[in-house]
């Protein structure tokens, strides 16, 4: 491809003006309208954290692991338009049949997460692993890593571990091999490590800008090696945060997702996937009161939803995650008004040697 095909075909992948002048109201008719019309040749899935603009339009809601769930089973829908981020719609390709297209309304939805691991640093990085302790190690990677890093996984014997099932998979790894490399969310590593009996003191961070473990006592002591990622939405919740709502509002319980902190869902009262958020409030008696620390797209719908509770932030000036929040009303209808006119904008495809080994760290998680 030349470069004015490449600017042109990078111009046809941007949603054009007109979409931004449009009202909600239009826009909201003419979607309900496409969604008619295609019936079940389209499939919306939409994680928790999208906006209420987007989520009101999913065929399915649900975190990591239940879309990733959900696309698996979906045979009909010809078209998947994946109301998510870019790690999630790659999952979504993987899973799905070769015939079926799948699309992220938004190629700017990316994950800074996914972003903290790319190829060359873990392939340095095993490198040193294994010259330091031989065969010894599974690796594990949160969905939240591109296609390349579980296919890196899925060859390595390793799998794919969301929030929901964190400890099971690790708790499984520790049967296949000694140790683990759990990538690229150091925190998830850690608190589900610790949470299945895992001393602090035998896990190790590995630095993938310095290219070094991160380490004080003995190497041979570590069964865990952290890789040195973070998600930049839940990093933002803080000790100081949770001083705050124990001298101010006494009574309140505090529950965190473990992309926290270690210190910061160590001083919470309970913790846990996305998932498992929603389903403690939906239970929680009327007149409870929960300060929570996720995604603020997520904590805003859940206080809506649960009037006859107190429910804050635990970080009163909390954003949404950005990247999430890149989905929204007009973008969803230029894909699919594109998808009327036989247009495929944004469409995720993974190659077919990746998804092949992808697709092995995959499976082992959804086998569980
Ligand atoms: P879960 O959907 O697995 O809870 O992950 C949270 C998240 O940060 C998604 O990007
Ligand atoms: Fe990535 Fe964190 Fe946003 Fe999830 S919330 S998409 S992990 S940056």
């Amino acid at each position: 491809m030349n470069i004015l095909e490449l600017l042109k075909k990078d111009q046809d992948q941007q949603m054009p003006e007109e979409y931004k002048q449009l009202s909600v109201e239009e826009m909201e008719n003419r979607v309900k309208e496409i969604k008619e019309r295609m019936g079940t040749s389209l499939f919306i899935p939409g994680h928790h954290y999208q906006k209420d603009e987007v989520v009101q339009f999913s065929d399915s809601t649900g975190d990591s692991l239940q879309l990733a769930q959900v696309s698996a089973q979906n045979k009909d829908a010809k078209y998947i338009v994946f109301c998510g981020v870019h790690f999630m719609a790659e999952t979504a390709d993987i899973l799905t049949s070769d015939e079926q297209v799948v699309i992220l309304p938004d190629m700017r939805a990316g994950c800074s997460m996914a972003d903290m691991a790319n190829m060359d640093q873990t392939e340095q990085c095993w490198e040193v692993l294994m010259e330091t302790f031989g065969d010894t190690i599974l690796p594990l990677t949160y969905v939240n890593s591109t296609a390349a890093i579980k296919a890196f996984v899925g060859k390595n014997g390793g799998a794919t571990v969301t929030s929901s099932n964190a400890q099971e998979m690790v708790k499984w790894a520790f049967t296949q091999k000694e140790r683990i490399l759990f990538l690229p969310d150091q925190h998830l590593g850690r608190n589900t490590a610790y949470d299945i009996g895992i001393p602090l003191d035998q896990m190790a961070v590995w630095n993938p800008i310095s290219n070094k473990f991160e380490y004080e006592g003995d190497l041979n002591d570590v069964k865990v090696i952290l890789w040195k990622g973070h998600c930049s939405v839940h990093e933002n919740f803080t000790v100081a945060n949770i001083k705050e709502v124990r001298e101010t509002k006494p009574d309140m319980k505090i529950i965190v997702h473990p992309e926290c902190s270690r210190e910061v869902v160590a001083l919470s009262d309970d913790n846990g996937s996305t998932k498992y958020i929603i389903d403690t409030i939906n239970n929680a008696p009327a007149g409870s009161k929960w300060a929570i620390g996720t995604e603020m797209n997520l904590v805003k719908r859940i206080i809506d939803q649960h009037p006859d509770k107190e429910i804050i932030s635990l970080n009163q000036n909390m954003c949404p995650c950005l990247t999430m929040n890149r989905i929204d009303l007009p973008h969803l209808l230029w894909t699919l008004e594109s998808l009327e006119q036989g247009k495929v904008v944004n469409q995720i495809s993974v190659e077919e040697e990746i998804a092949r080994d992808a697709v092995l760290a995959l499976e082992r998680m959804l086998q569980r």
